[in-house]
């Protein structure tokens, strides 16, 4: 199994993609927004994508969107084929995918909209707290992106103010993100300086 960033040489699958989003929207009757092929493509080929393969069948996708003007980020479309579920893929999709996101954005504020046990779970592993939808992005393509949804009257009957979906958000400025970064950091000090003396002794010998 691999779990990498997708690329160009990816595009054969987002047909599949698509298709599988389709049938997980069918099948759990809730909020999941469709998605078309040429627009997973493009994601692949900008480098916003993380794609899961077994050998060479398509195992998980997830992307990601930037929305006013990179202040927001959303890990967006999460998928796991049937065949795959409840193995740990979603987990480490979303873990590459947030990374990946961080890197990418590291000023960003990382948000997602879900009604899905699995993705909340795995948001607030991640550092995720739920907010109301006044503290995500503003950007009116990102709310677009719900006329989809078969909940999108909900959404429009509350102005953009609530619906079925749960919003969570990573905020990198909070006390709580600062706190963890700087924990990191010490562990990786620690280990560096570790290893540069075990080093040094064996120059030694
Ligand atoms: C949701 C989905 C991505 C989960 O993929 P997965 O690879 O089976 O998930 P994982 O095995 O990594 O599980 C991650 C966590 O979610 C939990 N989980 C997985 N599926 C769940 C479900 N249907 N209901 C409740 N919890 C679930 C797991 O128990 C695990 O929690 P734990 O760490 O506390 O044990 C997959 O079921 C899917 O593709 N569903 C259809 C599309 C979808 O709903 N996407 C989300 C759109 S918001």
């Amino acid at each position: 199994m691999e779990i990498v960033i997708a690329n160009n040489s990816h595009r054969v699958y987002a047909e599949t993609i698509c298709e599988t989003i389709l049938q997980a929207a069918q099948v759990r009757g809730t909020g999941i927004a469709k998605r078309k092929p040429a627009y997973v493509i493009s994601k692949m080929e900008q480098g916003n994508a993380v794609i899961a393969l077994d050998g060479e069948k398509f195992v998980g996708f997830c992307y990601i969107e930037a929305w006013s003007h990179g202040k927001f980020v959303a890990n967006s479309g999460l998928i796991v084929h049937p065949d795959y579920r409840g193995k740990g893929i979603a987990k480490q999709i979303k873990k590459k995918i947030f990374e990946h996101s961080r890197t990418k954005f590291p000023n960003a504020k990382v948000f997602s909209i879900t009604t899905g046990l699995a993705v909340m779970k795995l948001n607030s592993e991640l550092g995720y707290k739920p907010v109301t939808f006044s503290e995500l992005t503003e950007d009116q393509s990102f709310w677009n992106g719900c006329q989809t949804c078969k909940n999108f009257d909900v959404l429009k009957r509350t102005n953009q103010k609530m619906c079925l979906c749960t919003g969570m958000l990573y905020d990198p400025n909070s006390n709580e993100a600062k706190q963890k970064t700087k924990v990191k950091e010490k562990v990786f000090k620690r280990l560096k300086s570790i290893k540069q003396t075990l080093f040094l002794k064996k120059d030694k010998k």
